[in-house]
């Protein structure tokens, strides 16, 4: 009997340091039917909360581009964007496995560039693996990077570094021939190392055979409930943007909630009423 993912308690600070959840545990993981929960994360101010809330996987998405850095797409991210960031993330988390993303640009070319993009984001930010999009065609960066040392998570479906060519975020693997095509990249993903599949806007009924046929853990992203985990982009679940995509259910609306704290503290710095003498210090 294989053992559970390492509990997590919900404080942060004082308690001993839990333990951290390693790639075999997300094997073990889908064996027993436990899901596993991902979150993208971009800095050590959200990692430390969504850590402590225990969550098992960390994602330094290259959504940074969108999310934090304005971009209208993922493409312009380097690998100079992606490092700061995984490094506020690796500091502040004690379980969870932080993921990062390797930018557009940073693997393509081959074994070789994977290979050393791979080994500059961990030897540079303490993070535990990296994730790479694509199937068959990135199969060998896939098998160095784990030759390597370097744990992969794959990632099919819409693939939003390759949105040009998809024609925007649409769902793919519809119809046979494309779910075949989809579950084969699944498979050489699989066999070339990767530890964890994410799946982007894939039909549940491909989502799910392809679950089925793999023993590694699926993580879906608008991909159905029959995954072995879920995965979605903080901001979308926190409600911090005007629109969020269908899949991506906001959890809260903490946009809303911190525009009206901003706009209380501009108020009270205007009629003079902050700061009062409970924050400030007397002589
Ligand atoms: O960059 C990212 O946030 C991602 C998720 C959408 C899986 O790749």
């Amino acid at each position: 009997m294989s053992a559970h993912l390492p509990a997590h308690t919900s404080s942060t600070g004082g308690s001993p340091a839990p333990r951290r959840v390693r790639v075999h545990h997300l094997a073990e993981a889908k064996a027993r039917g436990e899901k596993l929960t991902m979150l993208t994360a971009y800095d050590a101010v959200t990692a430390r909360i969504f850590d402590g809330a225990g969550i098992d996987m960390l994602l330094v998405g290259d959504s940074i581009g969108n999310t934090m850095h304005g971009h209208a797409t993922t493409l312009p991210v380097t690998v100079d964007d992606m490092i700061p960031a995984a490094r506020g993330v690796a500091r502040a988390t004690r379980r969870a496995l932080v993921v990062v993303d390797l930018p557009f640009g940073s693997y393509e070319a081959g074994p070789e560039q994977a290979l050393a993009t791979g080994v500059r984001i961990l030897k540079e930010t303490g993070a535990h693996a990296v994730k790479i999009e694509g199937g068959k065609r990135v199969a060998a960066q896939i098998r160095a990077l784990t030759d390597a040392g370097i744990p992969v998570v794959g990632h099919l479906g819409f693939t939003p570094q390759s949105e040009n060519l998809l024609g925007g975020p649409r769902v793919q693997g519809r119809g046979d021939d494309a779910a075949e095509v989809l579950s084969e990249d699944a498979v050489a993903v699989a066999e070339a190392g990767a530890v964890a599949l994410v799946l982007e806007m894939v039909p549940v009924e491909v989502a799910a055979r392809v679950t089925e046929i793999l023993r590694i853990p699926t993580i879906g992203i608008g991909a159905g409930v029959q995954c072995d985990g879920q995965v979605l982009v903080w901001t979308d679940l926190a409600g911090m943007t005007e629109w969020s995509p269908r899949f991506a259910k906001r959890f809260a609306e903490i946009g809303t909630a911190l525009g009206q704290a901003v706009a209380d503290y501009a108020a009270e710095v205007r009629d003079g009423s902050f700061p009062d003498d409970d924050h400030s210090f007397a002589q």
